[in-house]
């Protein structure tokens, strides 16, 4: 297949479609309860600490492998290593990445549907915040309805997707990126306004030193790696779209900083809320969905306002959700010769079926002993699995590759190309060849129970 490939129309286009990517359930979902469950403050620190030092050099490193190659993920490290060499199986390490993530990121996306339709009948009139809260309870032990609105958000998916990408999603995507950021301030000025501002602030920002466990800090890598979509051969995929003439290392400073400030709003919107309300911050993975709509009743227009959110949230989601699938369906097309829908179909209906029991998590209507034997519910297993274990692994081989396997040539010469950061060089290498490789192993070796950080 070697068509001319196709390029990013536009700089704007470029940035658009990789903050649409990176822009999604990570930063409006997961960030704020992964925040709240690790007791905020150094834990913020650390995961921006990880997007700037970690993230940002390796976002850079995988735009640059995969201009260089002209290839999706798995092609791109088969053509920069020796024939045959096993450097391949870190793309598809990444394919199998995003596969895990699409399946229960539809559930939540498909949760975040439910709320489109609630927010249209107002579920939340008449109730107390502690009610408006409980709604999501009661939608998460009620696995069929969990379950209908998966099956729902994975047809729309497959559907984009199969259509082709770039004019429909690409063009809509641009759009509500930027309304998502328009109504996202406006909610932050909101919360501004709320009795708990300052203390949700201090939650976010003020570092407890006694409340922090350095086996936090893997998490934070993750969730650096998540929200950036790294170590999945996505970013590798766009920069092969990337034009010789644009800019890597400005390209991966310009998102990782839109990927923090949005974290950050999203958090220092949510948190004043819990602590105006007296929910807890530690409320676990539906915590956006708890409070976010007693803010919106709260709020005057909140039909127009919670419905507009929830839509946002579910259009972000399906633009990530597309790459996702994106990702796995070209590996199949490329390798086996499938053809677009057939691949498509059988991607989206594999995602579909695994995350049948991520649905079902809830209402334990299968697997019911999961939790028991392997201490986290499915759900939850697979987010570990590979916001963990995969993504810094992954992420791992990748700097290695790009620092030490990388004819240094070819780095120097696509890292040079377009660029006016060029100063900038030997640094970005010291990072990408030590300090990517060692932080993530210093962490995964902590995780893992290998060293313990607290006894030195
Ligand atoms: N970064 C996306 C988010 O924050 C999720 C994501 C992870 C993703 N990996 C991806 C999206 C790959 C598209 C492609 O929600």
């Amino acid at each position: 297949m070697k068509t001319q490939r196709e390029h990013w129309g536009s700089y704007f286009g470029l940035i658009m479609a990789a903050a649409g990517s990176a822009i999604g359930l990570g930063t409006l979902w997961k960030f704020p309860y992964v925040t709240g469950e690790n007791g905020g403050g150094l834990f913020v620190i650390i995961y921006i600490v990880c997007t700037l030092f970690i993230g940002i050099p390796l976002f850079m490193g995988e735009l640059i492998i995969g201009r260089k190659a002209q290839r999706a993920a798995v092609g791109s490290f088969a053509e920069l290593s020796s024939p045959g060499s096993n450097w391949r199986a870190v793309g598809w390490l990444g394919v199998l990445s995003s596969f895990l993530i699409l399946s229960y990121y539809s559930v939540v996306s498909g949760w975040g549907l439910n709320y489109v339709f609630l927010s249209l009948v107002q579920f939340y009139q008449n109730r107390t915040p502690a009610e408006i809260a409980s709604v999501f309870d009661q939608l998460y032990v009620s696995g069929d309805i969990s379950l209908f609105w998966h099956l729902i958000f994975m047809l729309v998916t497959i559907g984009v997707v199969y259509q082709g990408v770039r004019k429909g999603i690409e063009y809509w995507s641009r759009i509500l990126t930027v309304a998502l950021l328009v109504l996202l301030i406006g909610l932050f000025a909101y919360s501004t306004s709320l009795d708990g501002f300052s203390q949700g602030l201090r939650f976010i920002f003020y570092p407890d030193f006694a409340k922090f466990s350095p086996s936090s800090a893997l998490e934070a890598l993750g969730l650096a790696f998540f929200t950036m979509s790294l170590g999945q051969g996505i970013i590798i995929t766009y920069g092969s779209y990337m034009k010789h003439s644009d800019d890597i290392p400005r390209t991966a400073f310009i998102i990782g900083s839109m990927v923090i400030v949005i974290s950050l709003l999203a958090a220092m919107t949510i948190f004043p809320m819990i602590f105006s309300f007296g929910f807890q911050p530690q409320e676990g993975f539906g915590l956006v969905f708890k409070t976010l709509p007693v803010l919106f009743a709260q709020m005057p227009g909140s039909l127009l306002v919670s419905s507009t959110f929830f839509i946002l949230l579910v259009f972000t989601a399906l633009t990530s959700a597309v790459a996702l699938l994106e990702v796995v369906a070209a590996n199949f097309i490329d390798l086996f010769d499938w053809s677009r829908s057939k691949a498509v179909w059988i991607s989206g209906a594999a995602a579909f079926l695994l995350g049948i029991p991520s649905a079902l998590s809830g209402s334990q209507g299968i697997f019911s002993a999961w939790q028991e034997l392997y201490g986290k519910n499915f759900f939850l297993t697979i987010d570990a699995l590979v916001s963990t274990w995969l993504l810094p692994l992954c992420g791992l081989f990748t700097a290695l590759f790009v620092g030490w396997r990388m004819d240094s040539v070819k780095r120097i010469e696509e890292y040079l190309s377009g660029t006016r950061l060029s100063s900038l060089y030997s640094i970005w290498l010291f990072f990408i060849r030590w300090i990517a490789p060692a932080a993530i192993l210093l962490i995964i070796l902590q995780k893992s129970g290998i060293i313990d950080i607290d006894k030195f």
